[in-house]
């Protein structure tokens, strides 16, 4: 206690995606999911409980929090807390590496640093599967930021068996992710939000649910046998059928804009070339677009002769959860 402990995660985009709770209380998904972890963007947290603080203190990248971001860092801390016994409050300093507006969800790396900085500080020595465990009471994709490379969130049906581990730590295939960032704007709808109003509105629902078992049993398949054409395929269409929950929910919404459009246009036009390029898009208007390094060039190429406002941010798989 009073020790103060940095923890570094790197955030995680789904090949196959989370998209619904069974149980919100404690995020269990209504799927397993599985994802690549990034290499170039990352949060540093560092957390010291503090007997002399008589409230949550929160800096993100040196400005002080006081917002709904403080509010859901003390509920989160509430839990760590109540494992280790202790009623004291706690001091966090958070440092977001994500590139400005690059339309990267920060909550999956922000909560599994926090979930590994907060747990060690209050003096508990939780295991990679607990920490998964617990990173997933802050934000769902943040039980998978714990491991690197790729990584399965086993749904589950509870608390203890709802957690993620790691498929391939060290990626053995060529693969890589640009993010096209055109649109830096906060994002309207949150995920929490979009998900559930998918669950409870979208006639295909229960589809998607069947559709992306099988899904995760290809996938898994593909990541073992090197089988990147396969893995690629599969991501955009994986990604599609999620985003198609939301056009066919009621009222409908989306998160994508003309730009998406436009940029998923581009990603197919590129295969009709004999490119392999496959787009992923989450709960932001900013595609993803998965490659391999031999194309990057042709692939920028064309993303500036089209968009020149663009930039293209290039991520790698990256590592699991780490302490500085
Ligand atoms: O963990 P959340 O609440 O930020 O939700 C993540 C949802 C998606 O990014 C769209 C999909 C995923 O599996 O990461």
């Amino acid at each position: 206690m009073n020790k103060k402990v940095t923890a570094r995660a790197h955030t995680n985009i789904a090949l196959i995606k989370y998209w619904g709770k069974k149980n919100p209380e404690l995020i269990i998904p209504t799927t397993s999911s599985l994802s690549l972890t990034l290499d170039q963007f990352y949060t540093d947290t560092a957390v010291v409980f503090n007997s002399n603080l008589s409230h949550d203190e929160l800096t993100l990248n040196g400005q002080p929090i006081t917002d709904h971001t403080l509010l859901k860092t003390s509920t989160f801390l509430d839990i760590v807390r109540q494992m280790a016994g202790i009623n004291t409050f706690a001091r966090i300093e958070s440092t977001n590496h994500v590139p400005t507006a690059a339309g990267l969800a920060s909550s999956a790396s922000g909560f599994a640093a926090l979930a590994a900085a907060s747990s060690k500080a209050a003096g508990l020595n939780l295991d990679r599967q607990a920490l998964s465990r617990l990173a997933r009471r802050g934000s769902g994709s943040a039980s998978r930021s714990i491991f690197g490379g790729f990584a399965e969130w086993i749904a589950g049906e509870d608390d203890l068996t709802s957690y993620a581990h790691p498929i391939q730590e060290n990626v053995t295939m060529d693969i890589q992710m640009l993010t096209v960032v055109l649109d830096g704007s906060v994002k309207k709808i949150g995920s929490r939000q979009g998900m559930q109003h998918a669950i409870a509105t979208s006639p295909f629902y229960d589809t998607w649910v069947a559709e992306s078992e099988v899904d995760l049993v290809t996938m898994k398949q593909a990541i073992a046998n090197n089988d990147f054409q396969t893995l690629g395929e599969l991501a955009e269409h994986n990604a599609l059928q999620m985003h198609s929950l939301n056009f066919t929910a009621k009222p409908a919404f989306t998160y994508f804009n003309g730009d998406t459009l436009n940029i998923l246009n581009l990603v197919q036009n590129l295969r009709h070339q004999g490119i392999q390029a496959y787009a992923t898009m989450d709960a932001g208007p900013n595609v993803k677009i998965i490659s391999q390094s031999t194309a990057t060039q042709v692939i920028c190429e064309a993303i500036k002769k089209d968009f020149p406002n663009a930039t293209v941010e290039v991520a790698k798989p990256g590592p699991g959860i780490s302490y500085l």
